[in-house]
């Protein structure tokens, strides 16, 4: 039988001892990263909204690594629940290290269709979710402070964005100006939490092939249109994503505060241009 250790791909355990919560972790990007964080060696709450049975399987997967790990359902956009989600981590786990604010959604519409629900229902997980999920985990952050043994910092805040945190986006105002804000947003927070010893960074996907955009990669035509925006000329996995989450959070990266990492095979160097212009 394979042992937590055969199972760690080599994984040096970064982040060993470590407290992560990854919102939206039952779908998408979600999955691949709160198993990437267990793998590194922390234990992982798995938060979901919709889909038990696959945060369930996501729970499992980690806890294999040996390390501890529950699935817990509440909507990042109510504040309650997200009090509520990282109260029971704390009394769970005794603490929170990293707090992945994954969770987001598309509603899309061309603006005259968009309906103010779509507009609002995008602005209030995106967005509002990620800065509830922020204030509460800054708060045990400054409570408990720096832990040498298990790193550098007092916690870190990783804001999924997306490369629509600069690339305008037309018939997805409401998406682009969500993950406008989270790029903004994830600044502002860096630069009053830096003080704490409080990392706050983003990490912006390109094109990941998940169910969000699977009408952009489900057809031969529509995946060699979504390749000619990709300079690497690769959808990405989320895996891709995962990985990248584990080294901001980790302290490999202490001194990375405030930055937006892209993750998009080139998506962000306006591949338009590569000839013209
Ligand atoms: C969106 C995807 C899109 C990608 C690149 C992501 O943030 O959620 O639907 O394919 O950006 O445009």
């Amino acid at each position: 039988m394979a042992t937590a250790a055969d199972k760690d791909h080599g994984t040096v355990q970064l982040l060993k001892g470590q407290k992560a919560l990854v919102t939206g972790a039952n779908s998408g990007i979600g999955p691949a990263t709160a198993v990437a964080l267990g793998r590194a060696g922390a234990d992982v709450v798995v938060n979901y909204v919709v889909g038990a049975d696959e945060a369930e399987k996501v729970v499992a997967q980690i806890k294999d690594f040996g390390v501890r790990a529950y699935a817990h359902e509440a909507d990042v956009s109510d504040e309650d629940q997200v009090v509520a989600m990282v109260a029971r981590m704390v009394e769970e786990f005794g603490t929170i290290d990293i707090m992945v604010a994954n969770a987001g959604l598309q509603r899309d519409a061309n603006v005259t269709e968009m309906t103010l629900a779509q507009w609002q229902k995008v602005i209030d997980v995106n967005l509002t979710g990620q800065f509830l999920c922020a204030r509460e985990a800054a708060k045990e952050f400054i409570r408990r402070g720096v832990v040498e043994e298990v790193s550098r910092s007092a916690g870190k805040i990783v804001c999924m964005s997306s490369v629509h945190q600069i690339i305008p986006w037309s018939g997805h105002v409401n998406y682009a100006s969500s993950k406008g804000g989270v790029g903004m947003m994830m600044q502002t927070l860096a630069q009053e939490l830096a003080p704490h010893r409080i990392r706050v960074n983003a990490i912006a996907p390109g094109a990941i092939r998940t169910p969000i955009n699977r009408d952009a990669w489900s057809t031969p035509e529509a995946e060699a249109d979504l390749l000619r925006l990709i300079p690497y000329r690769r959808v990405g996995d989320p895996d891709d994503i995962a990985n990248a989450v584990v080294a901001v959070a980790s302290d490999l990266l202490d001194y990375v505060v405030g930055t937006t990492l892209y993750v998009d095979g080139g998506m962000t160097l306006f591949p338009g241009f590569a000839t013209g212009g």
